[in-house]
């Protein structure tokens, strides 16, 4: 269960301001459902849920089990939508350290580093401790295929792949569109097995198609789960508005009020690509036509000691998204020590989890007497069925979201400027 607290951002609201802003976001809520906003052909990732295919969850889950069986490691290779999804809740299920049941997954294409690629080729070609080599598989994710970062990291690590594999054909996953593209032609000339990104699903709507689930379900995460979490969301968002568009109008009066930053946060660090993946759904849907709120990710509490002075008395342009978890992910607990020399005495007997917990009720407190209005999102605990409800939640209110700010959510016409420029640069034809 997952559950919004607006109250805190909703008391710095008139009434009249709050509920102009809920008409125009109740609007926004019949767009989506009725599919009668701009960018309506873009609604796929609802009729996912509406209309489960078990069969995708299947042939998915039983790859996912051959490959955990043989692999080592495990390169998810895409950017953008292609990337952070699965990463969020790999991330945020997984293991902070490498564990010995199951592949490392490891993530390329997401930059254009040639030390980061170097690294990797030597890590991936350095034998176990018994001697033998290290079992490699790839999933390279592209929805066009065409894209740099990903075509150049793929490119390199195919050879590599060729080189050390006889079977490196059966090792290489492509999940792009059904038709078209780079990668189509190579899953052609090699049988490579793919995935499909639906046509009308963008690529930061995508973690709930094969683009998240396949690295999901290989890093041992209940893929059923999560994707059930969501059509449990789904089918609350359809019959009640479960204070979502009260959320949505909250962000809107405020984002009229001049709150033109959005520091998304979290005291947990095992959260911070769930984080990256809201800043990039967010950022990418509402940043058109010289509007949106510019989302900004920050990792608790170690970021109160770099950005802490700023959100607190820096320019009051910025509202606050806490993202908790209720259940302690952990038991560790501070003994009592006899001679007390670090003084932390007072704390004994307190899990880390409690203490943790404190420091968030403090910093919002603090926050929100700073003028910086916080939307606390609670996930009751920390579990696929919980993950599989956010991520759809935020989808949804993305959506609603972007509709009050009369934009359409499901574009981005802007992304392709730096592109031009860069390969205008390189000498592309
Ligand atoms: O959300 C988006 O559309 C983008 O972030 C894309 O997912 C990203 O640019 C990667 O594109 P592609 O999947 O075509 O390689």
């Amino acid at each position: 269960m997952i559950k919004v607290n607006i109250e805190d951002a909703k008391a710095s609201l008139q009434k009249d301001e709050f509920n102009e802003a809920r008409e125009k976001a109740l609007n926004a809520r019949d767009k989506v459902i009725n599919k009668s906003g701009e960018g309506a052909e873009w609604l796929g990732w609802r009729d996912l849920l509406s209309n489960p295919n078990d069969a995708i969850l299947e042939n998915i889950d039983s790859l996912a089990t051959e490959v955990r069986a043989d692999a080592d490691v495990f390169i998810v290779c895409g950017i953008g939508g292609s990337y952070l999804g699965a990463r969020a809740v790999i991330d945020a299920l997984g293991p902070f350290f490498p564990v010995d049941n199951g592949p490392e997954i490891l993530f390329a294409g997401h930059q254009m580093s040639g030390k980061y690629l170097e690294q990797l080729i030597e890590y991936i070609s350095t034998p176990k401790d018994d001697g033998s080599a290290k079992s490699v598989y790839l999933n390279v994710i592209s929805k066009s295929g065409t894209t740099l970062e990903t075509a150049l990291s793929f490119r390199i690590l195919r050879k590599w792949l060729y080189e050390h594999f006889e079977d490196a054909d059966e090792r290489i996953f492509c999940t792009t569109s059904e038709i078209g593209g780079a990668l189509n032609k190579l899953v052609e000339e090699h049988g490579y097995k793919k995935f499909i990104i639906p046509s009308d699903i963008g690529g930061r709507f995508s973690v709930l198609t094969p683009v998240g689930l396949l690295p999901i379900a290989v890093a041992g995460i209940d893929i059923r789960t999560l994707f059930y979490g969501a059509v449990s969301q789904y089918d609350k968002l359809e019959n009640g508005t479960d204070g979502m568009v009260d959320y949505a109008a909250v962000r809107y009066a405020l984002y009229n009020k001049g709150k033109e930053i959005d520091v998304i946060s979290s005291f947990e660090p095992e959260l911070k690509y769930l984080a990256r993946w809201m800043q990039q759904l967010l950022g990418e849907s509402e940043g058109k036509d010289g509007k949106g709120i510019f989302p900004t990710v920050a990792g608790y509490s170690t970021d109160l000691h770099s950005l802490g002075q700023m959100i607190q008395q820096g320019e009051r342009n910025l509202l606050e998204t806490f993202i908790t978890v209720r259940k302690p992910t952990s038991q560790l607990t501070l003994e009592e020590t006899e001679d007390n020399g670090d003084g932390l005495n007072y704390l004994a007997g307190k899990t880390f989890h409690e203490i943790n917990a404190k420091a968030y009720e403090g910093t919002k407190q603090a926050h929100v007497e700073g003028a910086v209005p916080a939307i606390t999102v609670t996930m009751d605990e920390l579990n696929a069925q919980n993950l599989g409800e956010l991520i759809y939640f935020y989808e949804f209110f993305t959506a609603v979201f972007v509709y009050c700010l009369e934009v359409n959510p499901f574009n981005q016409p802007g992304v392709e400027n730096y592109k031009k420029a860069m390969y205008r640069l390189l000498g592309k034809e």
